[in-house]
């Protein structure tokens, strides 16, 4: 019986290279679901076209950026105010956005930047009192014409720290830790 098991897999090489392509696709697929390097946002926003073109301020979109410790991401009611009847542009990524405030629909923007739970952080702390300004943790979004899809500086723990000893504020560990 076990011979004959032997026998037929050597007649039969064509099906052991069939086994391992089968395997190697496989592995293949379960790749595709795992958590990518660079996320992509549902619709390809792009900063400087709003900037430049529409005038707009950042705080116009993160509309608590000033006055909390988070920025937030905008809902679509921001973006309704201007992309509401006729498309203003040929773009495929202006027709996704029309249809998502045509059924309704948030856009589920991927958030990049994030600390844990852990730890406190607020903008409004950063922005008006300690007039750190957005490019410098945050990159010149000013001239991004794609996607926010990775950090400029990692949000890390070396990273908070070095700017405060820069600066001369203070790194107790409660300041951050509460
Ligand atoms: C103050 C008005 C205004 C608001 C608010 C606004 N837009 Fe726009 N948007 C524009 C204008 C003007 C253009 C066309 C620019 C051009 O002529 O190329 C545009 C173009 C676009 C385009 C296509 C052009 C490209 O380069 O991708 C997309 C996609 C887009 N907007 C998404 C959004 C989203 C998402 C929001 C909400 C977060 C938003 N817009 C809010 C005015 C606005
Ligand atoms: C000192 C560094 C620093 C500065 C300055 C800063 N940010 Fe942030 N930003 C962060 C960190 C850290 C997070 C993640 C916060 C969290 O998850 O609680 C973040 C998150 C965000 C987010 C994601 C949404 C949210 O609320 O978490 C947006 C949008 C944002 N920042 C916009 C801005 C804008 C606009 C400015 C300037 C007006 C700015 N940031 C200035 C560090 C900074
Ligand atoms: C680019 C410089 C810079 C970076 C990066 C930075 N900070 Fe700060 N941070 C400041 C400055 C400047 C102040 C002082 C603001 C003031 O005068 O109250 C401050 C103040 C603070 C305070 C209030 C301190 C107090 O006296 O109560 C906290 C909390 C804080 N930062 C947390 C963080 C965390 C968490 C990170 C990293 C995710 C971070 N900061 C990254 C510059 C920075
Ligand atoms: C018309 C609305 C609009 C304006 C104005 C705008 N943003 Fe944004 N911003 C968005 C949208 C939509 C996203 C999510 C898509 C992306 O990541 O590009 C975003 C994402 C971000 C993020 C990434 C946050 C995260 O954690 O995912 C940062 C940082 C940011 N914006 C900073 C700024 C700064 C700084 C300005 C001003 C120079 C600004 N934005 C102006 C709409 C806007
Ligand atoms: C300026 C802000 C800041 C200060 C001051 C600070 N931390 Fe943190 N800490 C962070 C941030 C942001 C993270 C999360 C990111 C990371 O893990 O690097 C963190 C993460 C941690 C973690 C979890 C690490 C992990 O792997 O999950 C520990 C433990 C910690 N801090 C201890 C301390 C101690 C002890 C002190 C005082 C000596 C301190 N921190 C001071 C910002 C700060």
């Amino acid at each position: 019986m076990q011979i004959n098991f032997l026998k037929f897999l050597k007649k039969n090489s064509f099906y052991k290279f069939f086994i391992v392509l089968i395997f190697l696709f496989t592995v293949l697929m379960v790749f595709r679901f795992l958590p990518q390097k660079n996320p992509k946002q549902p619709i390809a926003y792009n900063h400087k076209v709003h900037i430049e073109t529409a005038g707009l301020q950042c705080v116009d979109c993160h509309v608590s950026v000033e006055q909390r410790a988070f920025a937030t991401l905008p809902s679509i009611e921001i973006c309704q105010n201007c992309h509401a009847g006729d498309p203003l542009t040929e773009s495929e990524e202006e027709k996704k956005l029309l249809s998502y405030i045509s059924e309704g629909k948030e856009i589920p923007w991927l958030k990049i930047y994030n600390v844990p739970d852990h730890v406190y952080f607020s903008h409004r702390r950063h922005i008006i009192k300690g007039e750190v300004t957005c490019s410098e943790c945050h990159g010149n979004i000013n001239e991004f014409i794609n996607p926010v899809s990775s950090q400029f500086i990692d949000i890390t723990m070396d990273n908070c720290m070095k700017c405060h000893e820069e600066r001369k504020v203070t790194n107790d560990c409660l300041t951050c830790h509460r």
